[in-house]
């Protein structure tokens, strides 16, 4: 069943290019439309003044990546919250804001029961991104995307939060045009984006001897501060769940630009920290921040492109993916923070696939 791979997780991390192209290909067929929702998706994707995201773990850090993509591409408001606790607070639920929830298993308890609680109070639309066919949060939608990743088996989720961020980009592009943000010119670039993404993965996934090349220095290391800002940012909270969910290193993720208002003081040779860096439009700002980090004597990972023009220095090591690759760049280096994680954890002997005290579907609080 593993094939050539020794864990589930690395398996899943090589899927990623089979992954990503079975989700996509229903929208290189179809164009970024409302049908790909569900059949009532027409109405409410027009209708919707805004969108409320609701999920758990990495389902939530995709959700935090579509913010971004929502907001700029659509116009459209988008909030993100972690599910446990938006069904527990008093929250204010807009009737004409769709919520989304995404989830690889379709049964997260916390999850399926914040989406209960949007409904009892607001009479909105739902629609739920899952990996599950039939599972519980799906039949409780109205409107469904299923990503096809697969069977997820390794407890750490890798491909299914790939092929969520291109569920939810999709869904980005589809609100930009039926709000006319998104023109045909436009549309055929991001269509074009979307064919190129399982090569360009495919390019990240070539990474994999150097980035266990690295392994070794961080296996000794009790804590790690991942950095990236924009888009990036939430694929280096994603970094940090992964290292700590699988190696047991304490990992915390910030954006660059919070650095000097505290996490600056915890820097120094004994805390590696990992940049995620490529050329988007921050990348001055990310270098600055990186700066900081090297007065004070910390280490420093990065992960760019080779637009990013990053050279190695003292202290300063640097892992290329071949190219930029634009909007959807924060997909590409989920990658090496998943292949980091993973190879960190073998350096430490760690139970990769079922890491202690975690379980695969959460259906308890
Ligand atoms: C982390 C991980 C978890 C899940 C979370 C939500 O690698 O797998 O954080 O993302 O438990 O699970 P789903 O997506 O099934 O709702």
């Amino acid at each position: 069943e593993l094939g050539p791979y020794s864990h589930f997780m690395q398996k899943e991390i090589h899927e990623q290019p089979k992954a990503l192209s079975d989700t996509i290909e229903a929208v290189l067929d179809a164009g970024f439309c409302p049908a790909l929702f569900g059949d009532r998706a027409d109405t409410v994707l027009r209708e919707l003044e805004g969108v409320k995201i609701l999920a758990c773990g990495t389902s939530y850090y995709a959700g935090l990546t579509a913010k971004y993509w929502i907001e700029s591409i659509a116009g459209v408001l988008c909030d993100v919250e972690i599910a446990s606790e938006y069904r527990y607070r008093e929250a204010w639920v807009h009737p004409k804001h769709l919520v989304v929830t995404i989830s690889q298993s379709g049964e997260t308890l916390d999850t399926m029961e914040a989406l209960k609680y949007a409904k009892s109070k607001g009479h909105c639309a739902a629609l739920s991104i899952c990996n599950v066919a039939e599972s519980a949060i799906p039949r409780a939608s109205e409107l469904v995307f299923y990503t096809r990743a697969g069977a997820e088996i390794g407890v750490a989720s890798t491909k299914a939060f790939t092929t969520q961020l291109v569920a939810l980009f999709t869904l980005a592009v589809t609100l930009g045009k039926l709000r006319g943000r998104v023109d045909a010119a436009a549309e055929a670039g991001y269509l074009e984006a979307l064919r190129h993404l399982p090569g360009s993965v495919q390019h990240a996934l070539n990474l994999e001897p150097q980035i266990k090349a690295w392994s070794e220095r961080f296996a000794p290391k009790n804590d790690a501060l991942f950095l990236g800002r924009g888009l990036h940012y939430p694929i280096a909270l994603e970094g940090a769940l992964k290292l700590k969910e699988i190696s047991y290193i304490h990992a915390e993720a910030y954006p660059a630009g919070e650095l000097k208002h505290g996490p600056l003081a915890l820097v120094d040779q004994n805390m590696p920290v990992v940049v995620i860096a490529p050329n988007d439009a921050l990348l001055e700002k990310v270098k600055s921040n990186m700066q900081e980090v090297r007065a004070r004597g910390g280490e420093l990972f990065v992960f760019a492109d080779l637009d990013s023009h990053f050279s190695e220095s003292e202290g300063v090591h640097v892992i290329r993916t071949p190219r930029h690759v634009g909007v959807l760049s924060a997909v590409v280096h989920a990658i090496p923070v998943q292949l980091l994680a993973y190879h960190v954890a073998l350096a430490r002997g760690t139970d990769v696939d079922k890491p202690r005290n975690l379980a695969k579907s959460v259906t308890v609080e």
